[in-house]
């Protein structure tokens, strides 16, 4: 929403006239847009999900779908997309392009796996959720001396796991990025009541088990009877962070800067602390790698 707002008042700064695509991609397909003023997108700065709406749209995936998308935004007059979304948003934007439509993509997933920026919008809101869930969730697994399983979402990457789980002091962080064994996981719980603690704190992210695999593996190898508390949608709701507000504005300026520039095809990123843009084939061919360091930490500060 912060990011929709910040494109529409950026966009009519600069002369040019604006139209919010409800229903991602479908929405394009089916001509389901609507006119944007000012006005539309007061109040929404501070407002989780997208008053536009959002969806997966398989009928896109196809040549035929991205066709149709093409000859609406021809028939509406519409030149030019600014697509908000993570890797399957950009693949279509992408597809797009090559119907002679001007594309620019601003990246926004909680995953934060977008290889071509260090941030994606949303994942500062979400890690802070989960972050507070724990905190909550710690006071009755302290008080009862019990073993947490808590799953957080990233179905294919674990920056959300990693970076939560070293915000509140896990026991251990499971990433799909760098899988290990139940044994290692056991060890780390072992070595943990060693050094005087009864309880732990374990984060999972979805892609590398689910909770009750991580919870079951845990009861059969030690005497602890593990809670699962899966975080799931919760993550992507609430108010955003005014680190994602302020993100999700200078993304949205950029993205409409670049369009009054002439430039297609480009994915905004942030790169070395500053905001900047790729060219959108790159982008994507980009892997997110998960740092050695992060790794390094987590070792450090778990399993003792
Ligand atoms: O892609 C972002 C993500 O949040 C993943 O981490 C998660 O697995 C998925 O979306 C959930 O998608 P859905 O809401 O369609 O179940």
């Amino acid at each position: 929403n912060a990011c929709v707002r910040a494109v529409v008042r950026a966009a009519i700064h600069h002369g040019f006239e604006v139209y919010g695509i409800r229903r991602g991609w479908h929405g394009l397909i089916h001509g389901d847009v609507i006119r944007l003023q000012i006005k539309d997108v007061s109040r929404i700065i501070n407002r989780g999900g997208t008053i536009l709406y959002t969806a997966r749209s398989k009928e896109f995936m196809t040549e035929e779908g991205q066709r149709k998308a093409a000859s609406t935004c021809k028939f509406l007059g519409l030149d030019s997309v600014i697509a908000i979304g993570g890797d399957g948003t950009f693949r279509g934007a992408q597809a797009l392009s090559k119907f002679g439509v001007n594309v620019i993509g601003i990246p926004a997933t909680i995953d934060n796996d977008i290889g071509c920026t260090n941030y994606c919008l949303g994942f500062d809101t979400a890690a802070n959720t989960a972050i507070d869930c724990i905190d909550k969730l710690r006071d009755t697994m302290q008080s009862h001396e019990r073993c947490s399983v808590v799953e957080v979402m990233g179905r294919h990457a674990g920056f959300l796991a990693m970076y939560v789980g070293l915000a509140v002091g896990a026991t251990a962080v499971l990433v799909p990025e760098h899988p290990v064994s139940y044994e290692e996981l056991v060890e780390k719980i072992r070595k943990a009541r060693l050094n005087g603690f009864s309880h732990y704190m374990v984060v999972v992210a979805e892609g590398a088990a689910s909770g009750d695999q991580v919870a079951a593996a845990i009861r059969e190898a030690t005497d602890l009877d593990p809670r699962v508390t899966v975080l799931g949608h919760i993550q992507r709701g609430g108010d955003p962070t005014g680190r994602d507000r302020v993100a999700a504005t200078k993304m949205g300026y950029l993205a409409v800067d670049l369009l009054k520039q002439g430039l297609t095809n480009r994915i905004v990123c942030t790169k070395d602390g500053g905001y900047t843009h790729v060219d959108m084939d790159e982008g994507l061919a980009t892997h997110k790698q998960m740092q050695r360091m992060e790794m390094d930490v987590l070792d450090a500060m778990t399993g003792l």
